[in-house]
C-alpha cells in the first residue's frame, strides 16, 4: 500500500468513527445535592456521573463534594434513545475494610433534556451516608 492509500484508508476511518458518535439526539442532564456522615457535612467523597450501556458505562463528570458536602455535576451525551444518566458516590463512612462503599442513584428520565444545557438539575438533597442502602455494594475499582 502506498502512503497516500493510507492517509485517505485513515480519513474514511476517521471520518466514520466521528460519524457514528454523532448518531442519535444530543441529551443532557445535572445533579446536585449534599452528602452527610453522622450528620457531618461529607466532604471530599468522589462522586461521577454515569450514562449506563449495556456493556460499559460511560463517564460524564467526575467531582467530590465540596467542604460543606455539596456537589453539582453535570454532562451530555449523544444517543438515539433517552440517556439513562446515574451517579455513584464512593465513601468510607462508617465503613474502615477495603476499598470503598458504593451508592447509585439513577436519575429520573423527566431529568434529561434534548440539547446540550440542561434544564433542571435532579437534586438528590440530602443523603446520610452512615444509612443503609440496598443498592450498595463494595468497589475497588473507581
Ligand atoms: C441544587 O440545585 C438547585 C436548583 O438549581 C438549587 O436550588 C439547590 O440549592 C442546589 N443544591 C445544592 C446542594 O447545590
Amino acid at each position: 500500500m502506498t502512503s497516500s492509500t493510507l492517509l485517505i484508508l485513515s480519513v474514511l476511518v476517521s471520518s466514520c468513527l466521528s460519524i457514528s458518535i454523532e448518531i442519535g439526539n444530543l441529551q443532557s442532564v445535572a445533579v446536585n445535592g449534599t452528602l452527610l456522615c453522622n450528620d457531618k457535612p461529607a466532604n471530599n467523597i468522589k462522586v461521577k456521573l454515569y450514562e449506563e450501556e449495556a456493556i460499559l458505562d460511560v463517564l460524564l463528570d467526575e467531582r467530590f463534594t465540596s467542604e460543606s458536602g455539596t456537589f453539582e455535576m453535570s454532562g451530555s451525551k449523544s444517543e438515539v434513545t433517552t440517556i439513562d444518566p446515574k451517579l455513584n458516590i464512593y465513601h468510607k463512612c462508617n465503613y474502615d475494610g477495603i476499598c470503598v462503599r458504593k451508592i447509585s442513584i439513577m436519575i429520573p428520565p423527566e431529568y434529561v433534556t434534548n440539547g446540550e444545557k440542561p434544564a433542571r438539575v435532579y437534586n438528590i438533597g440530602e443523603i446520610n451516608l452512615a444509612s443503609k442502602f440496598s443498592g450498595q455494594s463494595t468497589d475497588c475499582f473507581n
